[in-house]
């Protein structure tokens, strides 16, 4: 029997690895003559980062994680964007990256079986790869972990004058123009972000096909614009992937979350509201206490995320201790005692999954948005950074699937006030009944997509033709 051997590489953020070891995983277990290597980048900043790709590698059973050679991180002289500092720190593993593939292709050409190195899969910032599968004659191919919505801006990349603070944009990978303030930060922001992303999307076009994680029916409008590409070559829509259990094996604090479980147990169907900010997202303590109060006004149910802002750029936001003060108003844990839960870093899949939430403020990242469509959650926006703001407007906007807290918040912006707080509470967890419905039916529709004549199974066995042909 014919092998085929594919080898991917993500950066290193929760965001972009776990959807790629998680379809890794897919397409393995879907064709068992599919192997899988995932070529990770170890950053000292972030320890979560390396815990996780740890704990997914001791119980990945067809797929191999295989930590790359250490290289020291890009200079702060060196980049001015966290995408600058993603896309050089990748690059600067070319040579690493390089001798892993060619390491793999004598392996197989020593191998009594016939196992083919089939595809090298970069992701969206770490494109500066692309050379070196050129290099090697290895098939190239992109997997993208954003939605299709964000893919087709990135290839008609606006440029934005800052003084028109009012402008609207057409893009062809959404119906309605798109204002100035929910444009991500990598396009206002006058730094090297806009030079990457512009040189990225540059590349996807490189590529043999791209890979998205999204489905036909979530996203049918930027799919159509991407098929119509004529620079593209293939683009398969394959989602939702989702990592339903994962970021629980390497839970950095079981015994907290087994009180939070305890606890969700106790309260009625689709009563909780569930506030999480994803695994780079924190707030400044005047934000907090406007959130504070919105929600003790709203009164309803919660379980709320709270996490510590980092001290430094890179790193990850932390879990309060002991003896931290919480940034929350005087009295505010004492009065919400029977309603609330203030807590650090949830296994968030499992949250959703739980029957007692009935509601998700979210930071809108796109994972977040796949996981709570899945368990049929309605989501209310509060982007931070990222693409979020543009995921905000899809969902809010575009495909009228998510209540409206923000669709333009972002570091240095206006507080959202705490009446708006509470205004989106209350339309998430008792209006929105148009949404709540619409959410639900999406959630049986990405299950289906997965199902055998399903739309993404069927995109990832065409996918599975082209690399084998
Ligand atoms: C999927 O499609 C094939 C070909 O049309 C058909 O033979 C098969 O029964 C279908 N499977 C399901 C579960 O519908």
């Amino acid at each position: 029997m014919t092998r085929f051997e594919v080898v991917f590489i993500a950066i290193p953020t929760i965001g972009n690895l776990v959807p790629v070891v998680e379809f890794a995983n897919l397409l393995t277990k879907h064709d068992p003559r599919f192997s899988a290597t995932v070529l990770t980048v170890h950053t000292p900043q972030q320890p979560f980062i390396n815990k996780y790709v740890q704990s997914r590698a001791a119980s990945a059973t067809n797929i191999r994680l295989l930590q790359l050679p250490t290289v020291d991180p890009p200079a702060p002289d060196q980049y001015q964007s966290l995408v600058g500092f993603f896309s050089l720190h990748v690059e600067n593993h070319k040579h690493h990256v390089k001798h892993a593939l060619l390491k793999l292709i004598s392996t197989e050409s020593n191998s009594s079986d016939s196992v083919r190195l089939v595809a090298f899969f970069v992701d969206m910032f770490s494109t500066t790869l692309v050379d070196v599968a050129a290099e090697l004659a290895v098939p190239c191919y992109l997997f993208y972990a954003s939605p299709a919505s964000f893919l087709g801006f990135s290839l008609h990349l606006p440029r934005v004058d800052s003084a028109k603070s009012d402008s609207e944009f057409a893009v062809p990978s959404f119906k309605n123009p798109l204002p100035r303030l929910v444009l991500p930060n990598l396009v206002l922001d006058a730094n090297d972000g806009y030079s990457w992303l512009s040189y990225h999307a540059k590349m996807y076009r490189e590529t043999k096909g791209i890979v998205v994680n999204t489905l036909e029916e979530l996203e049918p409008h930027p799919l159509q614009s991407l098929y119509n590409d004529s620079q593209l070559k293939q683009v398969y829509a394959i989602g939702p992937v989702l990592d339903l259990v994962g970021s629980a094996q390497c839970d950095p604090n079981p015994a907290q979350h087994e009180r939070i479980f305890e606890w969700l147990d106790q309260q009625p169907r689709c009563s909780v509201v569930f506030l999480c900010f994803g695994s780079m997202g924190s707030m400044k303590a005047t934000q907090v206490e406007e959130i504070a109060i919105g929600l003790e006004r709203a009164g309803f149910r919660f379980l709320w995320a709270l996490r510590k802002p980092p001290n430094a750029q890179l790193q990850h936001p932390r879990d309060y201790n002991e003896v931290d003060v919480l940034p929350l108003p005087d009295g505010f844990l004492k009065r919400t005692v029977g309603i609330g839960l203030v807590c650090g870093w949830v296994p968030q899949t499992k949250v959703l999954a739980h029957n007692a939430v009935g509601g998700f403020v979210s930071h809108c990242g796109w994972n977040s948005i796949l996981e709570s469509l899945w368990h049929g959650v309605p989501v209310a926006t509060w982007p931070l950074y990222g693409e979020q703001q543009m995921n905000a407007f899809e969902m809010v906007k575009e495909l009228e699937l998510a209540v409206e807290i923000s669709l333009d918040y972002r570091e240095g912006a206006d507080l959202v006030l705490a009446n708006v707080v509470e205004k989106g509470v209350r339309s998430l967890m008792e209006g929105g009944d148009e949404i709540r419905k619409k959410v639900k039916e999406m959630s049986g529709v990405c299950r289906g997509a997965l199902m055998e004549n399903g739309s993404s199974y069927s995109n990832l066995v065409s996918l599975i033709q082209d690399l084998t042909s």
